[in-house]
């Protein structure tokens, strides 16, 4: 090797050594000083970080101290309706769809972000492709279009009042020129979208998707032994030894991977635990599919956001299904508050990832499970305890879930295993 290019080597070394070589593009550099700059809400008090911080894994670190399910906007006393997910991870859901089987049959929904899906990638995010609105193409970026206007979030008027306030920021005005054509010929609606692509480049960058838990160090080792671990059941576990996890971080994940028929909690059938060379999308614990859990009422966080009506979820959704989905899908009979209800989806929410779920407390759309063990005692034993009544009893899945027969030490193993899901 010659003198220069063994330079070469020891400066990459470094560079990789103090993080530098994962430095920011100008693009997730802007993204990432408007996803902090509380100056985008209305009281000026509230940025998208206060909602999605990375000390409580990119979701509401307040929630998360509280326990409280839903949160607060920039108007003090005014909640959202829903438990905040993590903006972490988010950035491998692909653009919400329709996926058929080879005889057309058996269709389920997929993709997109919120809670419901409504962050598409295909249209705007109102639902509808308005005059001048053009579809980012992407669900990050049509999410990242929502909270600055959302009134109880950081509930800015329009989209012309945001851009008051990025533009009056010289540095921001310099960095945008940089990336994209000029902001000053540019409409309010392409200018708004492009700041929306930045903040999803940021989303989208290492600095926020780690993937550095100690799932990815156990996952790496097993490689080297050619042991793949999303083969790791309870009926080969025995064999595996480890220096990454302890015997019962063993044990959980194969109670996790094992199917409900074979003594499991069969988790990895919709939280699928990736394979020695599964993609990053494939990596991150979710299908991006759509089910019915069964999940009570929240009251505490109804009474929060001052709505009683039921939260039927996916269902809602009516015209993007119905786009999507180009054909007439029959409407919920006896849909509560005189909703329209898509009744094949209705009290359906997407799978979340589970990264850094430890650290994302309370759980489920609702928030309705304040601890890790909460929720799998739940799914543990939906149909034969005293459980509330889901708010919404369609399409509930019992397949799956409800009666699975674990004790409670198989539920902490599998809340153990959990645990190893934090970066
Ligand atoms: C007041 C708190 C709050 C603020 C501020 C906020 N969010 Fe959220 N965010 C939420 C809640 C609540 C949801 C879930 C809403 C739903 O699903 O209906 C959510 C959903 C998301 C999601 C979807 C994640 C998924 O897996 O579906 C992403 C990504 C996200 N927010 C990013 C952002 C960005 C970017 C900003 C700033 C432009 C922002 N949020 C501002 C509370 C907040
Ligand atoms: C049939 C698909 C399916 C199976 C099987 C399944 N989950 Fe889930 N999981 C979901 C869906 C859908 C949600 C969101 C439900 C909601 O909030 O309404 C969810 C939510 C969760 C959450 C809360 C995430 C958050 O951010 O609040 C955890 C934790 C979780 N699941 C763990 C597990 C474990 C552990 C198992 C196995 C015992 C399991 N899941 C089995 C579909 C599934």
């Amino acid at each position: 090797m010659n003198k220069g290019l063994y330079g070469l080597v020891i400066f990459i070394v470094f560079l990789s050594f103090t993080g530098v070589a994962s430095a920011l593009t100008p693009e997730e550099n802007l993204g990432q000083s408007v996803y902090q700059d509380t100056a985008f809400s209305l009281r000026g008090n509230q940025s998208c970080q206060t909602c999605h911080h990375p000390s409580a894994g990119f979701a509401d670190p307040v929630n998360r101290r509280n326990l409280v399910p839903v949160s607060e906007g920039s108007i003090p006393g005014l909640f959202g309706g829903r438990n905040a997910p993590p903006a972490a991870y988010a950035a491998f859901s692909p653009i919400f769809d329709r996926n058929c089987n080879a005889t057309g049959a058996d269709c389920f929904f997929s993709g997109g972000l919120f809670w419901d899906g409504r962050a598409t990638g295909r249209m705007d995010i109102s639902g509808t492709a308005g005059p001048g609105d053009t579809p980012t193409g992407d669900p990050l970026a049509d999410q990242a279009k929502g909270p600055f206007l959302n009134p109880v979030e950081m509930a800015l008027v329009d989209k012309a009042a945001f851009l008051t306030i990025f533009k009056a920021n010289q540095k921001y005005v310099k960095f945008y020129n940089q990336i994209y054509p000029s902001i000053s010929t540019a409409s309010d609606n392409d200018a708004y979208n492009n700041i929306a692509r930045a903040i999803a480049a940021f989303e989208s960058s290492t600095t926020v998707n780690k993937f550095k838990s100690k799932f990815d160090a156990f996952r790496a080792e097993q490689a080297l032994e050619s042991v793949d671990v999303s083969t790791i059941t309870t009926a080969n576990s025995t064999g595996i030894t480890s220096a990454v996890y302890s015997v019962n971080e063993i044990d959980g994940l194969a109670l996790f991977n094992t199917p409900r028929d074979s003594g499991g909690g069969g988790c990895s059938q919709c939280h699928p635990v990736p394979s020695t060379g599964a993609t990053q999308a494939e990596s991150v614990f979710t299908d991006f599919s759509y089910e019915n859990m069964g999940i009570p009422v929240n009251q505490l966080a109804k009474d929060l956001n001052g709505s009683d009506d039921t939260d039927y979820g996916l269902g809602t959704q009516v015209t993007i299904l119905q786009t999507v989905a180009d054909t007439e899908l029959p409407k919920l009979e006896d849909a509560d508050n005189d909703q329209t209800v898509v009744a094949s989806e209705a009290g359906k929410f997407k799978v979340p990832s589970l990264r850094n779920i430890a650290k994302t407390a309370p759980y489920g759309h609702n928030g309705y499970f304040l601890t890790l063990f909460d929720i799998v005692h739940f799914y543990n034993t939906r149909e034969v305890s005293d459980w509330a009544p889901p708010e919404v009893t369609h399409n509930v899945n019992d397949q799956d879930i409800g009666n699975l027969g674990l004790n409670d030490s198989q539920e902490q193993l599998i809340v153990t295993f959990l645990e190893t899901l934090t970066d």
